[in-house]
């Protein structure tokens, strides 16, 4: 059994791997602001310390009540499209606070770190799929806020031997296949839960965001991965951290493009989505889709829920028991 640390455990992905770990049978705590996670996420079985990653003293208290056997870092804003309106609040609160996070996980001892990155650090990629070994050259300031902190844990492996995991997610989607957690946005902005909620009318139509790119039918090709397979993908991380320090492309190596995901969620729902076609989305890539070679033969992952309707039948059944999320 193992103590982990997960800051943001009560945030989507984040929720995910805390049933992770509690199902191997590690101790887990979790430390969250609650701003954009919610206090229903966090199960019974985890320890909940509500504060921000800002907060120095409340982490040294935390940090200090070790050993850890690692931290996973998650807490952070999200959204390409606010980034690029608000860059200085994505560099102190993402790079900023992931950066005093490393030094104060380093100051204490931690010898493990699990870093929540993304495929935004690859902007527009020249080649698709993209490997691990793709020139980075972030399109927003949420992209770079993230490579900040990979270039820091770089050096802190380098020069005081911190082992880390840079976990770069596609599109995580679905929900726990036991219906324990799922996706909670406020505002939602992701694809799958705002098709499911004009399917269950929550919402008049879907509004597609742009059918001109130079892709098979006009819209953006994305790669998404279970939430759950993702949580399993750390776990593999973390393993292999006992050999060296590692950088993954987390996806499924399959693209489906924006219609693809409507009809998906009309085939599992049985319902008709209302859908608008209109004007792209400033900074969205025409494709985004991962090689996940590397992690599946150093790890032996395997995705659980490759198949878009499964992962869509997932959500479909946590955002149809849940109408008001997690109600806080
Ligand atoms: N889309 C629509 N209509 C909507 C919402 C989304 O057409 O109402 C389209 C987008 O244009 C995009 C696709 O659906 O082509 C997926 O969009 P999401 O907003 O669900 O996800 P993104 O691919 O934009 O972003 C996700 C994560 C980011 C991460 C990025 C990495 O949310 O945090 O993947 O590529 F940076």
């Amino acid at each position: 059994m193992g103590r982990y640390l997960v800051t943001g455990g009560a945030g989507y992905v984040g929720s995910h791997l805390v049933l992770a770990l509690l199902d191997a049978g590690h101790d887990v705590t979790v430390y969250d602001n609650l701003r954009q996670g919610h206090r229903g996420a966090v199960p019974g079985a985890a320890r909940l310390v509500e504060a921000d990653i800002g907060n120095a003293r409340r982490l040294d208290v935390v940090l200090s009540d070790g050993p850890w056997d690692a931290v996973f870092h998650f807490a952070a804003l999200s959204l390409v499209g606010e980034s690029m309106k608000m860059p200085f609040l994505y560099f102190m609160e993402n790079a900023a606070g992931g950066i005093r996070l490393i030094e104060a996980c380093v100051h204490h001892g931690v010898t493990k770190f699990i870093l929540s990155s993304t495929a935004a650090l690859f902007g527009n990629p020249e080649r698709i799929p993209i490997a691990e070994n793709e020139r980075v050259d972030p399109g927003s300031p949420y992209g770079e806020s993230k490579l900040m902190i990979e270039r820091t844990l770089h050096w802190a492996g380098k020069i005081h031997g911190l082992r880390y995991a840079c976990l770069r997610y596609f599109n995580a989607a679905g929900a726990d296949p036991a219906g324990r957690a799922g996706e909670d946005h406020t505002p939602e902005t992701h694809l799958i839960p705002l098709v499911i909620d004009a399917a269950l009318g929550r919402r008049p139509e879907i509004f597609v965001f742009g059918h001109d790119y130079p892709t098979p039918d006009g819209t953006c090709v994305r790669d998404y991965i279970h939430v759950t397979d993702l949580a399993d993908a750390h776990l593999r991380a973390l393993a292999r951290l006992d050999a060296q320090s590692v950088t993954y492309n987390l996806g499924n190596g399959a693209g489906h493009s924006v219609l693809e995901v409507i009809r998906s969620v009309e085939r599992v729902s049985g319902r008709k989505v209302p859908v608008r076609m209109g004007a792209r989305r400033e900074g969205d890539p025409a494709v985004l889709v991962a090689a996940s070679d590397l992690l599946r033969s150093e790890t032996g992952w395997l995705p659980k829920y490759a198949e878009l309707d499964e992962i869509v039948r997932t959500a479909w059944a946590w955002r149809e028991a849940h109408p008001g999320g997690y109600g806080d």
